[in-house]
């Protein structure tokens, strides 16, 4: 009788991988080492009496993991917000004007954030809008996440100081303190903010939840970090997912190198700039 080559650990391990991958769609076993700090932490913090020192994880303990997510809708949401990486980073490649310049040439003010994380893209967008004059009762602004974890606090607004007072927090200094307000240690969005923008939680890979986001089309999309932690066919339905719901010339701001650039432009977009695409008609 052939003895199995693969051991059992080994087999738990690309269970768990699946399962990441069912609830958030993502690749974690192409992104992420099993032995990674990122890996092994999250799975001492669900109850299994998984010791990562001394033990070797068993099938067994993600079968019950799988059954502890189904069972319970809170487990799930802290499960994946484990497995998704959040950032908190004001805006990241100064995005803000980019997008109100985009906005202004096409006219129109519906501007998505694919995998917005906690909120930090949208708040930046929005902070952009204010400060180009535009008011945000003009504007539709949406963030969604599979991270429902993210985005209840994005809806907050709420930060740490670490989290708000990052190196790579972009924003200038008068704006920071014109639009949060520092409570004990966080850093809070102001009413206008809050109340000028709209979170829900989605799934990118999932065509209807997608289409679900909003009644009428963006005319801007980005979706940047997050391609990079899909396998090729879940990344380019993301990408036909959002095209679906951009309105034609509509422009998609993303963060493409290499095989994701090739892959946009595959769907159907012009290059217009560095990250930069347009929607054809
Ligand atoms: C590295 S963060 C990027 C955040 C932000 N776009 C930026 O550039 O700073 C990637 C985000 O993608 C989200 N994400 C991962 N899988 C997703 C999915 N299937 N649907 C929606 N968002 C997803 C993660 O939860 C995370 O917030």
């Amino acid at each position: 009788m052939s003895k199995s080559l693969i051991s059992e650990e080994d087999r738990a391990i690309y269970k768990l991988h699946q399962l990441i991958f069912r609830e958030t769609g993502m690749e974690t076993e192409r992104n992420y080492s099993w032995r990674s700090e990122f890996m092994l932490n999250v799975l001492t913090n669900f109850g299994l009496g998984y010791n990562p020192r001394s033990d070797y994880l068993t099938l067994s303990q993600v079968y019950s993991l799988e059954r502890m997510i189904k069972a319970d809708e809170e487990l799930r949401d802290r499960f994946v917000a484990a497995y998704c990486p959040s950032t908190v980073w004001f805006d990241r490649n100064e995005i803000g004007g980019k997008v109100v310049s985009k906005s202004r040439e096409l006219g129109e003010y519906r501007v998505l954030s694919a995998g917005c994380s906690k909120g930090s893209e949208v708040y930046s967008i929005a902070i952009a809008f204010l400060e180009a004059g535009i008011n945000l009762a003009d504007v539709i602004l949406i963030g969604v996440d599979v991270n429902q974890k993210a985005i209840e606090q994005a809806m907050r607004g709420v930060y740490l100081n670490e989290e708000f007072d990052h190196p790579y927090n972009q924003l200038p200094a008068e704006l920071r303190t014109k639009y949060f307000s520092k409570q004990g240690n966080l850093y809070v969005a102001s009413e206008e903010l809050t109340s000028g923008v709209e979170f829900k939680r989605c799934n990118l890979v999932n065509g209807e939840e997608v289409a679900g986001i909003a009644e009428e089309k963006f005319s801007v999309i980005c979706c940047r970090n997050v391609l990079k932690y899909f396998d090729n066919d879940n990344a380019e339905i993301i990408i036909n997912n959002l095209q679906q719901i951009l309105e034609p010339s509509g422009i998609f701001f993303c963060s493409a190198d290499g095989e994701e650039n090739r892959r946009i432009k595959a769907a159907g977009f012009e290059e217009v700039g560095k990250y930069i695409y347009k929607k054809s008609n």
